[in-house]
């Protein structure tokens, strides 16, 4: 690349970054997007300032998730060192697989994996990048099952009748995963939550004990630290005293929430960490890392080589195996999703994690007592985490959500809540002030009253 091919990328970053400042949300119908981009691919190649500027174009065209107006997803914001190290990721372009094409970036990734593995108390625990959390769920669960099922690596798993533990507000990747594996869908139970959403001790004995008695082989239950919808934290250690009488793998599933670790105000959310097998945690969520940045985390080192390695000696020389993490990854050729972690925690540090993370807290509870303060609104739960579900009056949740997109007012999403539609608000762009989450409801309840339809006309007074 010539210092001059980047000069030409450094203004088309610094025209999008004007751009978006005049933008708060946006959104396209895909046939105005399809209507106004020319995305076919060509026969003969453009020069780069046309391929420049078409990428401007499709920039102009994206949703702005770092908009203050953007609340749909378990991201948002943008924190520029992370931004950076990405970019510069991407200008390197190593694969993680080997320190002799990865060089430093292999030490930055162990730097990484040490302090999240302490973190997580997993004294002398190991831990490996995944593409998500879904991938780091479904390591957690290949490991688990290899352990629990001595030899199932070899010999597959056969008539093994294995089950699955997880709550009703569990992730879908957890069933979707047991699909991949071979475990089944079918075979993944679902425990009852209690009125906060977490997961309730009794009625996961319940089903482990009906299992057996059914002749099932239980291995793996699933706790959420954070869970999708209501952000709620299931208590881990009445839980897995559950688990560990019967023998059974815990693994938490902290996509979201295993970042409160590192807020000593936050952090008791997932008290009883230590004693997990293993956790997953998004550096891509709450971190506010370009997608994607994943972990999973074991408790007791060695069984990443012992479920995951592979020899390929046109690959794998160092005699040092942590020097060669592709022996303990799902991976073959594997991105560096590690260098804009450790640029952003370079820049804030554990101290500026956690102001992060407690601001984002900060953020959900205004919004919280902004709705309780509103007559026309109904919170849902009280806010454990960045997500705040409610309804609102007499507005149909789903098409509100729909219209506030579409008048370019907000992005916000809706889900389920016990068989009721609410609006789920994800407050996880700490760089908000608590004025643009006043400008949301005011955008919601202005659509919420033009979407409502007009009140009937007063009767005529009788003679
Ligand atoms: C609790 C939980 N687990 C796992 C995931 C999946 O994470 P990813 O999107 O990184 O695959 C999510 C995503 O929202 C989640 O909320």
């Amino acid at each position: 690349m010539k210092i001059s091919e980047w000069r030409a990328f450094s203004r088309s970053v610094e025209f999008l970054l004007e751009a978006e400042r005049s933008v708060s949300v946006r959104a396209q119908a895909p046939a105005l997007a399809e209507a106004d981009l020319e995305l076919s691919l060509p026969q003969r190649g453009r020069g780069l300032n046309e391929v420049l500027a078409r990428l401007v174009e499709v920039g102009l065209h994206t949703p702005n998730t770092a908009s203050p107006r953007f609340f749909n997803q378990l991201f948002g914001g943008r924190i520029p060192a992370a931004t950076f190290g990405d970019m510069l990721a991407a200008l390197f372009n190593n694969s993680m697989y080997t320190y002799k094409v990865a060089g430093p970036h292999v030490l930055i990734e162990n730097e990484l994996l040490a302090h999240m593995t302490s973190l997580a108390g997993f004294v002398g625990g190991e831990g490996t990048f995944t593409p998500g959390g879904s991938l780091s769920n479904l390591l957690a669960m290949i490991v688990a099952r290899g352990e629990v099922f001595d030899g199932t690596r070899e010999a597959g798993m056969t008539e093994l009748k294995p089950t699955i533990y997880t709550s009703s507000e569990g992730h879908y990747s957890i069933r979707k995963n047991a699909g991949l594996m071979g475990v089944g869908r079918d075979n993944v139970r679902t425990v009852k939550t209690d009125d906060r959403g977490r997961m309730l001790p009794a009625d996961l004995r319940a089903c482990i004990e009906r299992d057996l008695a059914d002749g099932r082989r239980p291995f793996f239950v699933n706790l959420t630290a954070g869970t999708t919808v209501l952000g709620a934290f299931d208590p881990i250690p009445e839980l897995s005293e559950v688990a560990r009488a019967y023998g059974l793998w815990v693994h938490v599933d902290g996509a979201l929430g295993g970042s409160m670790l590192v807020s000593p105000r936050a952090r008791e959310r997932l008290e009883g960490i230590e004693l997990a097998d293993s956790l997953t945690w998004d550096a891509h969520k709450t971190m506010g890392v370009p997608l994607t940045s994943s972990v999973c985390l074991l408790r007791r080192r060695g069984l990443l080589a012992k479920h995951l390695s592979e020899s390929a000696d046109y690959l794998f020389q160092d005699d040092q195996p942590r020097l060669d993490p592709g022996q303990t990854s799902m991976q073959c050729g594997r991105r560096n999703d590690a260098l804009k972690l450790w640029a952003a925690w370079q820049n804030l540090g554990d101290d500026g994690y956690a102001a992060r993370i407690d601001r984002m807290l900060d953020l959900a509870a205004y919004a919280a007592a902004r709705i309780r303060a509103e007559p026309e609104l109904r919170l849902v739960k009280t806010p454990e985490s960045v997500n705040v579900c409610f309804t609102v009056d007499r507005a149909p949740t789903e098409g509100l959500c729909r219209a506030l997109v579409e008048r370019q007012r907000a992005v916000v999403g809706h889900a389920q809540v016990n068989g009721e539609a609410v609006v789920r608000l994800v407050c996880i762009n700490p760089d908000l002030r608590e004025s643009d989450i006043d400008t949301f409801f005011d955008e919601i309840l202005r659509t919420a009253a033009e979407l409502r339809p007009a009140a009937a006309a007063p009767s005529p007074a009788p003679a």
